[in-house]
C-alpha cells in the first residue's frame, strides 16, 4: 500500500511547475483540443475527411494524410552519423520540397499542411513543433493511438538535403535510407504501415503509378492505402494479409513502383501479420515508432520531458493597473472533470502584506481532448457576492494562489501557484492619435521589487519565418511611486493591430514576459 502511494506521489511530482511559459503553451496545444480554450488544429480535422486547400473543398484528400506525410518528409533528411536534419522544418523551404529524379517537387500536401500548422506556431511553439503535433492530434482524433509528445524542436534557417525514398528505388535502398535515418528495417515496415493508414497515392503528381480514376467521390483521383483513409486503423496490415489490398504501392501494374509490397514482405510478412492480426499490436507499435519518429532532432536539440496534462491549471491570469485598484483576470482549468453545477471551486490567494483573501469561482465551461476520451473543467475569476477581481488593493497585490475543490487542496504538492505582480499594464495607457496610430503606454513597476530593466516585447517573423522577439526598452521615471512607480514608452507609427506583451529582467539576471498582450487600439485617446 505504502509503496503504491509512493510511486503515484513520485510520478505526479515529475509533472512541470506552473508557470513555465514555454511548458504551458505546449501543454494547451496539446491538451486544450476543443471546447472552451480550444487551440485551432482540432478544428482543421473535424470530421477526419476534412481538406481544404484555397477555398477547394476536395474528395479523395485529407488533412490528416498531408499532415502525417509532411512530418516524415521533414524527419527524413535526418543522418544519424553526423546528427543532421531531422523534425526541424526544413521541409518548409521548396529546396527540401524537390525531389531526386522522377518529378519536379512533392505536390501540394506539404505547402498545404505548413500553412495550417504554422497558425499554431509562436513564440513557445516552434514550427517543428507545431508539426508533430499537428499529426499527433491527427491520429489521436481519428481512430489512432495517443502518442507521446515532447516540445522544444529547434527551426532550421535552411533546407536539408532532401532524404525521401521514393516507390521506385529498390528495398535495399530503403533499408539503407531508414538506417540512415535512425530506424532498423522492422521499424521501417512499421513506420511505412503507421503512415499509409491515412491517404494515398495522388495522379497529379504520380500519374505512372495512379490513372486518373474518373470518380465524382475522389476528384483528386488519389489511389488510396487502405479502405479507411481517414481512420487511423490496421485495415491496411488486414487488407494486405488477406490479399485484398489496393494500396497503389503493393498491387501497381508496375512492379518497379510498388515499394510498399518490397517492403511489408521483407521479414516474410511477420510484422504486417502481426498487425493484421492485432489492433492492439497494431496501435502500440505505431504510438512507440510514430513517437520516435517525431523525436529524431538534429543533434544538440534537446526535448522537453513528455508533456503530460497538467492536473491544476491557471490559464492566463492577467493584471491590470486601474487608478487605485489593481484589476485581476484569469481562469483555472480541472483536468478530467465533468461539469458539476454542485461543485465547489474556492481560490485562496495571498498578498505581499500577508492576508490571505479567497472567493468562489463560477463554471466557465468545459474543453475536451484526445477523441473526448478527457474532459476539463474551467473556472473564471469573475466578480461574485465576496470580492471584485477588478477592485483588488495595488498596495496589497497578489503573491500566490491555491484553489480548494470540494474541500480537497490543489497548490503543487505546498508550492501554490505563484503569481507575478511585479510589471504591469496600467490602463493611463491611451492612444494619441487613431490613424497612425501613436501613443503612450503606462507600465506599472512594483517599487522595492529588484527590476532592472522594463521593455516591450513585439513578436516579429525574421527572413525564414522563425518568430523572435524585438525588445524595445522603456525609461524609468525620474521618481518613485508607491506602490507602482510608471514607466512610460511613446509609439509612434505603430500597426494598430500590434501586440505588446511587456518583459522584464531582475537584477539576478532572471528575464520574465507578462502574459497580457495589448495592442494600442486597446486603450482609449488619451484625455488632452
Ligand atoms: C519507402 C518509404 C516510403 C515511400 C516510398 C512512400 C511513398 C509515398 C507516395 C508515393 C505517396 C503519395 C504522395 C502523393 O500522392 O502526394 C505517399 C503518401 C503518403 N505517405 Fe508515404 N512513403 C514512404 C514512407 C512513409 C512513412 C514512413 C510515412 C509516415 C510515417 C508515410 C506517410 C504517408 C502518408 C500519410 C501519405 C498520404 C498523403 C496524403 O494522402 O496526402 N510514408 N507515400
Ligand atoms: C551521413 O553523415 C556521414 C558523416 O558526416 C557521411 O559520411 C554520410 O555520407 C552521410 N550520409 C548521407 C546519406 O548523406
Ligand atoms: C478515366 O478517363 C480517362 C480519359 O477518358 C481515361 O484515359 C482513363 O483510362 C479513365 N480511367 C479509368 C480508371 O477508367
Ligand atoms: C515502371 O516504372 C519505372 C520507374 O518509374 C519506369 O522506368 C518504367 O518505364 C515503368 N515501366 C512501365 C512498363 O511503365
Ligand atoms: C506476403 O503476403 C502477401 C499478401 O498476402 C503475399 O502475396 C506474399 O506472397 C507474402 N510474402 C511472403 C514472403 O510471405
Ligand atoms: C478521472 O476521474 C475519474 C473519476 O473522478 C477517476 O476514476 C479516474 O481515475 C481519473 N482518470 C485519470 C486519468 O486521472
Ligand atoms: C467570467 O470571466 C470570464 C473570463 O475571464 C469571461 O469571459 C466571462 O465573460 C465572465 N462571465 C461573467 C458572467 O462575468
Ligand atoms: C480602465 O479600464 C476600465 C474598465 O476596463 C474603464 O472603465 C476605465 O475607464 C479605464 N480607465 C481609463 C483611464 O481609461
Amino acid at each position: 500500500m505504502l509503496a503504491v502511494a509512493l510511486l503515484i506521489h513520485l510520478s505526479t511530482a515529475t509533472a512541470y511547475i506552473w508557470p513555465s511559459p514555454q511548458l504551458d503553451a505546449l501543454e494547451a496545444a496539446r491538451f486544450d483540443q476543443t471546447g472552451h480554450n480550444a487551440g485551432r488544429i482540432a478544428g482543421f480535422i473535424q470530421p477526419c475527411d476534412t481538406f481544404f486547400l484555397g477555398g477547394l473543398d476536395s474528395t479523395g484528400r485529407s488533412n490528416v494524410g498531408d499532415w502525417l506525410r509532411t512530418a516524415y518528409h521533414d524527419v527524413a533528411t535526418h543522418n544519424i552519423t553526423d546528427g543532421t536534419g531531422g523534425m526541424d522544418a526544413s521541409i518548409r523551404f521548396a529546396d527540401e520540397q524537390k525531389l531526386f529524379h522522377t518529378i519536379q517537387n512533392v505536390g501540394d500536401g506539404i505547402p498545404n499542411t505548413i500553412g495550417l500548422l504554422f497558425t499554431v506556431t509562436g513564440r513557445y511553439i516552434s514550427m517543428a513543433d507545431s508539426l508533430a503535433l499537428g499529426p499527433i492530434i491527427a491520429i489521436e482524433n481519428c481512430g489512432g493511438p495517443e502518442i507521446a509528445f515532447r516540445g522544444g524542436r529547434v527551426d532550421a534557417a535552411e533546407a536539408n538535403p532532401p532524404g525521401v525514398p521514393q516507390p521506385d528505388q529498390g528495398l535495399n535502398a530503403h533499408i539503407a535510407a531508414f538506417a540512415r535515418q535512425g530506424f532498423t528495417q522492422t521499424d521501417m515496415i512499421s513506420l511505412v504501415a503507421c503512415g499509409h493508414t491515412f491517404g494515398g497515392v495522388q495522379h497529379e503528381y504520380f500519374p505512372d503509378i495512379v490513372p486518373e480514376l474518373n470518380d465524382t467521390t475522389d476528384t483528386e483521383s488519389v489511389a488510396h492505402f487502405d479502405s479507411t483513409f481517414v481512420t487511423f486503423d490496421n485495415k491496411l496490415a488486414m487488407e494486405y494479409i488477406a490479399d485484398t489490398t489496393k494500396d497503389p504501392l503493393v498491387v501497381g501494374f508496375n512492379l518497379t513502383t510498388n515499394s510498399d509490397r518490397r517492403i511489408f514482405s521483407s521479414d516474410g510478412n511477420i510484422t504486417m501479420r502481426s498487425f493484421a492480426e492485432s489492433s492492439e499490436k497494431f496501435k502500440s507499435t505505431c504510438a512507440r515508432i510514430l513517437a520516435l519518429m517525431f523525436d529524431t532532432v538534429p543533434k544538440g536539440v534537446e526535448l522537453t520531458d513528455i508533456i503530460t496534462p497538467l492536473p491544476v491549471k491557471p490559464h492566463n491570469i492577467q493584471l491590470m493597473l486601474d487608478g487605485d485598484t489593481l484589476k485581476l483576470f484569469g481562469e483555472v482549468r480541472f483536468w478530467n472533470m465533468t461539469e458539476d453545477r454542485a461543485r465547489d471551486v474556492l481560490l485562496i490567494w495571498e498578498d505581499h502584506l500577508g492576508s490571505t483573501h479567497h472567493a468562489t469561482l463560477s463554471f466557465a465551461g468545459l474543453s475536451t481532448a484526445v477523441a473526448e476520451r478527457y474532459t476539463a473543467a474551467w473556472y473564471a475569476f469573475n466578480q461574485t457576492a465576496e470580492i471584485d477581481f477588478q477592485a483588488l488593493n495595488p498596495a496589497a497585490g497578489i503573491t500566490r494562489m491555491r484553489f480548494i475543490v470540494d474541500g480537497r487542496v490543489e497548490d503543487q504538492g505546498g508550492l501554490g501557484f505563484s503569481v507575478q505582480d511585479s510589471v504591469v499594464f496600467s490602463n493611463s495607457s491611451c492612444a494619441t492619435s487613431q490613424n497612425p496610430y501613436t501613443g503612450h503606454l503606462d507600465i506599472g513597476v512594483r517599487t522595492g521589487m529588484p527590476v532592472a530593466r522594463v521593455y516591450l516585447e513585439q513578436q516579429v517573423n525574421d527572413d525564414v519565418q522563425r518568430v523572435v522577439i524585438v525588445e524595445t526598452e522603456v525609461e524609468p521615471p525620474m521618481t518613485t511611486s508607491h506602490p507602482y512607480s510608471i514607466w512610460s514608452i511613446d509609439l509612434r507609427d505603430a500597426n494598430k493591430f500590434v501586440l505588446y506583451t511587456i518583459g522584464f529582467e531582475l537584477k539576478d539576471g532572471t528575464k520574465f514576459s507578462t502574459n497580457d498582450a495589448h495592442r494600442l487600439f486597446d486603450f482609449p485617446l488619451c484625455a488632452i
